[in-house]
């Protein structure tokens, strides 16, 4: 590995271990750019910093150009995930935005609950998932508006392209801070203490699926979706790519489906004909041409 990437010396913390040069934060925003999609502004040059200072120490590589350097090689496949996992944020919680959940517990599901019935199929994708709260949470409000969910043919994807967040959202084990924030009788019901921690029990397991997906990838989807939450997760992307997000994200859709979408996201583009905006945050999938 050489240093030869080190380029011009940004403005830089005397005390610092390493330096980060302009040229070094410009090839790794690139590579986070296409390899996420994720749009690193200067203004996330300390992130980038401190999340990626870890994995130097940890390699001991001597500095950030040896790292990209490593990073670009044939070898460096492993590691290029590694920077992407350190680069995502993946900050989520139980029933988060908790009007997303009341609307799909009364609103969406006694809908959803007949066509079940009927013998017809539901599914709902969580698109940036992280460590699993969310679905969980989504698969805690179809239990409590329809009980006997397992017994039909109701499926939940839950999918990121953050390996490490999706391991922990397979495992399913919370801390008691985080399951402090679920409602005690949900928390109660669907949740088994482990010492001071909460696992996720076979109930919600039972109905949910993990799958690593790269929003910006082929979407490999045998049937459309009646429910998509992709919160938090756009935002990090530039307008225009957004903007083919939520156009795919139509594709995808059934009409009459529903799209939530995070606190401070916008549908944006072409989708937004497609989607009527009844919530803050909240659509729903009325194709042009009407509903069939
Ligand atoms: C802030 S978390 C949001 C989690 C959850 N949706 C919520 O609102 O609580 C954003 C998640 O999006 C994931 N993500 C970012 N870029 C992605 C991409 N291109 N494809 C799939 N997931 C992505 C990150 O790994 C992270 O887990």
């Amino acid at each position: 590995m050489s240093t030869a990437l080190n380029g011009a010396v940004a403005k830089q913390d005397p005390g610092r271990e390493y330096v980060l040069t302009d040229k070094q934060f410009s090839l790794i925003a690139t590579l986070v750019r296409s390899e996420a999609g994720i749009n690193l502004t200067e203004a996330k040059r300390d992130l980038v910093y401190s999340r990626l200072v870890k994995r130097l120490r940890r390699l001991q590589v001597p500095d950030f150009g040896a790292y990209i350097e490593y990073v670009g090689s044939a070898s460096g496949n492993e590691e290029r995930r590694e920077l992407i996992s350190a680069i995502t944020t993946n900050v989520t919680n139980f029933f988060r935005e908790p009007h997303h959940f009341e609307h799909l517990g009364g609103a969406v599901m006694p809908v959803l609950a007949e066509r079940l019935k009927r013998g017809e199929s539901v599914r709902m994708w969580s698109a940036g998932c992280s460590d699993g709260r969310e679905p969980y949470t989504i698969a805690c409000t179809v239990l409590q508006a329809f009980p006997e969910a397992a017994r039909y043919n109701l499926k939940i994807l839950a999918s990121d392209l953050d390996h490490n967040s999706l391991e922990k959202a397979k495992e399913g084990r919370y801390s008691a801070e985080m399951v402090s924030r679920m409602p005690p009788a949900i928390r109660d019901r669907y949740f088994k203490r482990v010492g001071d921690s909460g696992e996720a029990s076979q109930q919600l397991r039972d109905l949910i699926a993990f799958r690593f997906l790269n929003l910006l990838n082929d979407w490999p989807f045998k049937q459309k979706f009646d429910v998509i939450f992709c919160r938090n997760v756009l935002i990090y992307f530039e307008q225009d790519l957004q903007a083919q997000i939520f156009s795919r994200f139509c594709s995808v859709l059934k009409p009459g489906g529903h799209l939530y979408i995070g606190h401070s996201e916008r549908v944006s583009g072409p989708a937004m004909k497609d989607l009527r905006q009844i919530g803050i945050t909240s659509y729903r999938h009325e194709p042009t041409g009407g509903i069939k």
